[in-house]
């Protein structure tokens, strides 16, 4: 790899020194998606790597992190519930396996925030309001993602032009911008707008390194920007994925219709996935509670998790949910993640270049001083 960004410029950010990473290219946690390889060939690539641990059982987490620290000694973090209902035992898996960034998908609280720090863990929520990052912020988290509106999975209603200088004008720590990001002329954008980097997932999912099988890929691929949509249907919070299917059938579908597809994806989920029942109940409850949903919005979210093995790991796109930002309709090839991270950074190389000036070049001297100084260096000579 061209050697790039060696530790000074203007694309070394506060974030390659906090995560300890070369680039400052993150690649997100992505459930069923961001696996142990995809997370090992991002961060030997120079980028910081992110299992997705919340999908995983722990026994999966302890073995996709092994698996990583057999093939880079670089750090790479880890992507965690917070309400998770084993959350505080996958912290000290975390914490026993030396994983040294703590990624979170909701805002984790105080008492975990200071748990992962007092264990020397760098603490980096993603967030999708200015009001989130600055409790967060208040917490002593080290850095946050701020994901706009376009990005993919649970997202909010404010596109990424808009919130990332809302949340850098907020606090001062690190801002890593997140939503619709691709190349290096996104990468210099975010960090104009005063972001120390940028992360990315659906990027990072459509790369020869992920384990979507390519028969799923060419289906991204085959979208434009117009073909996604933000649906509650899937766990009662809005969620960008790719108009499709059972998407539509969800959302065109009315009371015990919906209630019935819910229910039969929820029983095909407890069958293959062997999760107990009262676990099944008890997150649904939780996602009840925090996020104030109706019965029908808990009988989905417990649903929610089989909708994406569907699609992204079994290839049943037919019946599956595929998240996905807006940027899907930009992206037209699949890359190693080796070369996403090379050509996002020769790229902004190449942006940063051609926005700086070049020198001007130095006045010719005037005829009489290059008379004088030709006498004076005659006059020291002779
Ligand atoms: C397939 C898929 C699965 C995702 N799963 C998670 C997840 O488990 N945890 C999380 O924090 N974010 C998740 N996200 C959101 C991403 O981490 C990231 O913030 C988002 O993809 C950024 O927008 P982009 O897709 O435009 O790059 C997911 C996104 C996608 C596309």
């Amino acid at each position: 790899m061209t050697v790039l960004n060696s530790g000074t410029g203007p694309l070394h950010t506060r974030i390659c020194e906090l995560f300890g990473v070369k680039y400052p290219i993150v690649q997100t946690g992505m459930g069923y998606v961001s696996d142990a390889r995809l997370t090992a060939a991002t961060t030997t690539a120079g980028g910081l790597g992110i299992i997705a641990g919340a999908m995983l059982t722990y026994d999966e987490l302890r073995s996709a992190i092994d698996y990583v620290k057999d093939r880079t000694d670089q750090p790479f973090g880890v992507n965690l519930r917070a309400n998770q209902d084993d959350i505080d035992r996958r912290i000290k898996l975390l914490i026993q396996s030396g994983v040294k960034i703590a990624s979170f998908a909701l805002a984790p609280n105080q008492a975990q925030i200071g748990r992962l720090k007092d264990a020397g863990l760098v603490v980096v929520p993603s967030i999708g309001a200015r009001r989130h990052a600055e409790k967060v912020a208040a917490w002593g988290v080290d850095a946050v993602v701020v994901q706009g509106g376009e990005g993919g999975g649970h997202t909010g209603a404010v596109p990424t032009s808009l919130l990332l200088p809302q949340v850098v004008d907020a606090v001062d720590i690190p801002v890593i911008a997140a939503g619709g990001y691709f190349d290096g002329r996104g990468l210099v954008s975010a960090l104009a707008y005063g972001a120390d980097g940028i992360a990315m997932g659906t990027r990072f999912m459509l790369t020869s390194d992920s384990p979507v099988s390519q028969a799923v890929k060419d289906v991204y691929l085959s979208k434009s920007v117009n073909d996604t949509v933000v649906t509650l249907e899937i766990d009662g919070v809005p969620q960008r994925v790719l108009r499709a299917g059972t998407i539509d059938q969800l959302e065109s579908s009315h009371g015990p219709t919906r209630m019935l597809r819910a229910a039969r994806n929820a029983i095909a989920f407890q069958r293959l996935s062997g999760t107990p029942w009262s676990r099944l109940i008890r997150e649904g409850l939780e996602m009840r509670k925090s996020h104030e949903l109706g019965w029908r919005q808990v009988v989905m979210a417990a649903n929610a998790p089989m909708l994406y093995r569907s699609a992204l790991l079994d290839g049943r796109t037919d019946i599956g949910v595929m998240a996905t930002g807006q940027v899907v309709g930009l992206i037209d090839d699949i890359p190693s993640s080796a070369e996403l991270v090379e050509r996002i950074m020769q790229d902004a190389e190449a942006v940063l270049a051609r926005l700086t000036p070049a020198p001007a070049p130095a006045p010719e001297p005037e005829l009489d001083s290059r008379v004088l100084s030709a006498e004076n260096v005659k006059g020291t000579t002779n």
